[in-house]
C-alpha cells in the first residue's frame, strides 16, 4: 500500500487505474449505470416486494439517536437509541415477510429462505455509531441491503441459496471501547470472560447493559454453527476516504483492511493546587500525555502510519487542580503489522521517557487488536466479474464486521463514493445517485451469487 495511510484513498498496487469512462458516471456496472439513470432516487424501491423505499427507510432512521445540537448520531450499543434502531430493523424484516431472529450475541438477522439450508449469502452492516457519528457509516449498508432485496423481488429473481440481512451489534465500540463486539463474539475472537469484563464510562458492564436492554447476557459466545451455514458475507459501506471521488466511480470493491488496534495509556501523577504548587514540585500527568500525543503524530508520520488520541479522561477534572490521572486511548493503524508494532513501541518509549522526567507512573494496556485482513480473492473476483470490468479495488484503514468474519467465512465489501471522504463525523455524506448505484450493485451481486 502507498505511504498515504489515512483513508480508503490508499490504493493498493493491485487496483486498476481509474477508468476515465466512469468520470461522470455514478454506477458500478453497465447494468447499474443504466438502471440508476432510469430510476429516480426519490421513490426508489417503492412498491417493490412490499418493502419501504430507500428514501422512506432513510427518513425513518434519520431522527433516531440524532443529537439536536451537533446533528451527529449517538447510537451506542444497548442504549434506547440502539433499541429504536433494532425495532426499525425488525419492522423492515417483518414488513417484507422475512424470517426474523436475534442470535445469541444480539446480532439481528432477516432471512429470505431457510436458514438451515446452508451456503447462505448474507449482507448487511451495523446501525450503531461513534459519538456524534454520521448517518452513513453502517446504516447505508443495512438500508441498501433491504433495498437490494426489494430490487431482486422487482426483478423476479428466484433465490437458489438462502439470503439474509444482518445488523451486527456494537460495531463501533463507542460505549465499551472494543469494536465489532457482536461479530467478534460470533467468530470466537472475543471470549465470553473478556466480554463480561467490558465496562462503559459509568461502570456499567456489557452483561448489565444487555440485560437492561432485554437481552440475555448469559447466552453470548461463539456461534460456529451459524457461521457454518453461511457461504458468503458481503458488506456494503460508505467509503471513508476519497479514492472513489478521485477515480470518478460510484462503487468500488475492498481488497484489504489495515491491521489496527486500541491501547489505553494511564498516566498517574499527583493531584495538587494549580495556584500554589511550584512547577518543579509537580507530578503532572497532563504534561506527559501532551508529549505522548506529539510523539504519536511524529512516529506515525515517520512510518507512513496513522496514530490518534481521540478519547481522554482526566481526574479530578478540575480547572484549578493538577490532575491525578490522565487516561488517553491511542488508535493506531498501518499497512502492515511490523510497521504498526514499530510505531506503537516508539510511542510507548517516548511516553515512558517523558513519564520518568515528570515523575509520572505509566501503564499501557492493549485493549484490542485486529490483524491485517485480505479479503478472499475468489469471492472478490466473482463480484468484480458480476459488476463488470474496471471496478476499482481499494484498501482501507477502517475496521468492519466483514473483516472480523473474514477469518471464518468468505467475505467481501462494496464501497460507495463519499465525495468529501469525511467519516465518523456529522459531515459524512454520500450522494443520492451514488446510494442508488450502491443498491443496484449490491442487488447485482446478490442476484449473481444467490439467484438463478
Ligand atoms: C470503525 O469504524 C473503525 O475503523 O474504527
Ligand atoms: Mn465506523
Ligand atoms: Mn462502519
Amino acid at each position: 500500500m502507498p505511504a498515504e495511510p489515512s483513508t480508503d484513498a490508499a490504493r493498493p498496487a493491485d487496483a486498476p487505474a481509474p477508468n476515465p469512462a466512469r468520470g461522470a458516471g455514478n454506477c458500478a456496472s453497465n447494468h447499474a449505470r443504466s438502471a440508476a439513470g432510469a430510476i429516480p432516487p426519490e421513490g426508489f424501491g417503492e412498491g417493490r416486494g412490499g418493502g419501504s423505499s430507500f428514501q422512506e427507510m432513510w427518513r425513518e432512521l434519520a431522527p433516531i439517536g440524532r443529537d439536536a445540537d451537533t446533528h451527529g448520531y449517538r447510537r451506542h450499543a444497548w442504549t434506547p437509541a440502539d433499541a429504536d434502531c433494532r425495532a426499525w430493523f425488525r419492522a423492515q424484516a417483518e414488513s417484507r415477510g422475512l424470517g426474523y431472529e436475534v442470535d445469541r450475541n444480539g446480532n439481528q438477522w432477516a432471512w429470505a429462505g431457510d436458514p438451515e439450508a446452508g451456503d447462505a449469502v448474507v449482507t448487511g452492516s451495523h446501525l450503531d455509531s461513534v459519538p456524534d457519528g454520521g448517518a452513513f457509516d453502517g446504516p447505508l449498508g443495512v438500508v441498501s441491503s433491504f433495498a437490494a432485496l426489494d430490487e431482486l423481488r422487482r426483478r423476479g429473481a428466484e433465490l437458489t441459496r438462502p439470503l439474509a440481512i444482518t445488523n451486527f451489534g456494537d460495531e463501533e465500540g463507542a460505549r465499551f471501547g472494543l469494536a465489532c463486539v457482536g461479530s467478534r463474539l460470533t467468530a470466537g475472537q472475543l471470549t465470553v470472560e473478556a466480554a463480561h469484563r467490558l465496562r462503559d464510562a459509568d461502570g456499567v458492564s456489557l452483561p448489565q447493559a444487555m440485560e437492561r436492554a432485554g437481552y440475555d447476557p448469559d447466552a453470548i459466545g461463539p456461534d460456529p454453527e451459524r457461521l457454518a451455514r453461511i457461504g458468503a458475507f458481503v458488506e456494503l459501506h460508505v467509503e471513508q476516504g476519497r479514492a472513489l471521488d478521485l477515480s470518478g466511480d460510484a462503487v468500488g470493491i475492498a481488497s484489504a483492511i489495515w491491521p489496527h488496534g486500541r491501547w489505553r495509556f494511564d498516566f498517574a501523577g499527583e493531584a495538587n493546587h494549580a495556584g500554589t504548587t511550584r512547577l518543579v514540585d509537580r507530578r503532572d500527568p497532563m504534561l506527559t500525555y501532551a508529549e505522548t500525543v506529539l510523539a504519536a503524530r511524529r512516529e506515525a508520520e515517520l512510518a507512513g502510519a496513522v496514530a490518534t488520541f481521540g478519547k481522554i479522561s482526566c481526574e479530578p477534572n478540575g480547572v484549578n487542580a493538577i490532575p491525578s490521572m490522565v487516561r488517553g486511548w491511542l488508535d493506531s493503524r498501518a499497512a502492515d503489522q511490523s510497521t504498526l508494532d514499530t510505531v506503537v513501541t516508539a510511542i510507548e518509549r517516548a511516553a515512558r521517557e517523558r513519564a520518568e522526567r515528570d515523575g509520572v507512573d505509566l501503564s499501557v494496556v492493549r485493549e484490542s487488536f485486529t490483524p491485517v485482513v485480505e479479503f478472499e480473492h475468489a469471492l472478490r473476483d466473482e463480484i468484480a466479474k458480476i459488476l463488470g470490468g474496471g471496478i476499482p479495488v481499494l484498501g482501507t484503514g477502517a475496521g468492519h464486521d466483514a473483516g472480523i468474519l473474514s477469518g471464518s467465512i468468505p467475505t467481501a465489501m462494496l464501497f460507495v463514493r463519499n465525495p468529501t471522504g469525511v467519516s465518523h463525523s456529522p459531515a459524512e455524506f454520500a450522494g443520492e445517485d451514488d446510494c442508488v448505484a450502491g443498491v443496484l450493485a449490491l442487488a447485482d451481486v446478490l442476484e449473481g451469487l444467490a439467484c438463478r
